[in-house]
């Protein structure tokens, strides 16, 4: 199976890579330096000339604040770019697999969102990814969409790493502790992507739609800092007091959904994936980290 990949610089890229070298695929790349996905034209042009059997999409503009004021920028590289990909895709007859975003909801429902909830994003990021899935939609029904949450690896930029760096330079933090979300490591994305292609390539391409695939545990930033020192716990010279504060007392230029937990239970049933065991992989990857 010929593998199209893009955004493999990423942290979600970056763990697909190292699962490839152990999968039956041929992984082709495709970085910033080859295709400049802000350009209009150019996802659709690469995917055609490629001629891959499947797509992955794990490319995207994630600066959820700094999207409040370059929406446009966004939007380019998170809902036209997969809508070309997509329609390449529906041109050549071959499956698409985009990522998507526990931020297309709104925060309001008491319980874990499931994929028919209705999206209601609350900032200019999450409105870019909700068009990028509707723009993967619109182009083809050979699509699964696989929307993630809080994601977290050794690569990159993402909370745990900046919360083991701010434990070095401060005494005390205050994180935010009403807002509600499953924690993801990049690593299991990467595998459940895997064991999606791995079920292709037996049956061939089916089950399509849209997935929630996140940690089993729900937490608020606050409970999951706590997470990322007790896994650091003895390597940091003196590690912070970690205190909990609102979300009012940490403004920021995007609204965050009060509740961004999903529900994996979809994907369970279709293809036998359980959701994140976030807390090992933590330990994995603080573990890594701190060598
Ligand atoms: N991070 C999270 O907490 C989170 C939460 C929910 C959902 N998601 C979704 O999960 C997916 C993967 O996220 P991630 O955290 O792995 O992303 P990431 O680490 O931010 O990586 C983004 C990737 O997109 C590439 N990219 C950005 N601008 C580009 C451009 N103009 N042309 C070509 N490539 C470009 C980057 O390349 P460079 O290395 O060259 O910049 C990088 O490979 C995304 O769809 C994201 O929206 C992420």
């Amino acid at each position: 199976m010929r593998v199209l990949l893009f955004g493999p610089t990423g942290q979600v890229g970056t763990e697909l890579r190292a699962l490839s070298e152990q999968s039956g695929w041929r992984l082709q790349t495709v970085t910033r330096a080859d295709v400049d996905l802000a350009v209009a034209g150019q996802a659709e042009r690469c995917v055609l000339s490629q001629k891959p059997d499947v797509v992955i999409n794990a490319a995207a503009y994630n600066f959820v604040d700094k999207a409040e004021s370059e929406p446009e920028a966004a939007d380019g590289l998170n809902a036209r770019a997969p809508g070309e990909m997509a329609a390449a895709c529906k041109c050549l007859d071959i499956p698409i697999i985009h990522i998507s975003t526990d931020f297309v909801f709104d925060g309001s429902k008491s319980g874990p969102y499931r994929e028919l909830d209705s999206p209601s994003p609350l900032s200019a990021y999450g409105r870019s990814k909700l068009s990028g899935e509707e723009a993967v939609r619109d182009a083809t029904s050979r699509h699964v969409i696989l929307r993630t949450a809080w994601v977290f690896s050794e690569h990159g930029s993402n909370f745990v790493k900046t919360m083991l760096r701010l434990g070095r330079e401060r005494d005390s933090l205050g994180i935010v502790d009403d807002q509600r979300g499953c924690p993801t490591s990049a690593a299991g994305i990467a595998a459940a992507i895997r064991e999606v292609l791995a079920q292709w390539a037996d049956n061939g391409p089916g089950r399509f739609g849209t997935f929630h695939y996140c940690g089993g545990e729900a937490v608020t930033w606050y409970a999951f800092a706590q997470a990322v020192f007790a896994s650091a716990d003895g390597h940091l010279p003196a590690p912070p007091t970690v205190k909990p504060i609102a979300t009012a007392d940490y403004p920021t230029a995007a609204e965050r959904p009060a509740n961004s937990v999903l529900s994996c239970e979809k994907i369970a049933d279709v293809y036998g994936i359980a959701a994140n065991d976030w807390r090992q992989d933590l330990n994995t990857v603080v573990g890594r980290l701190l060598k």
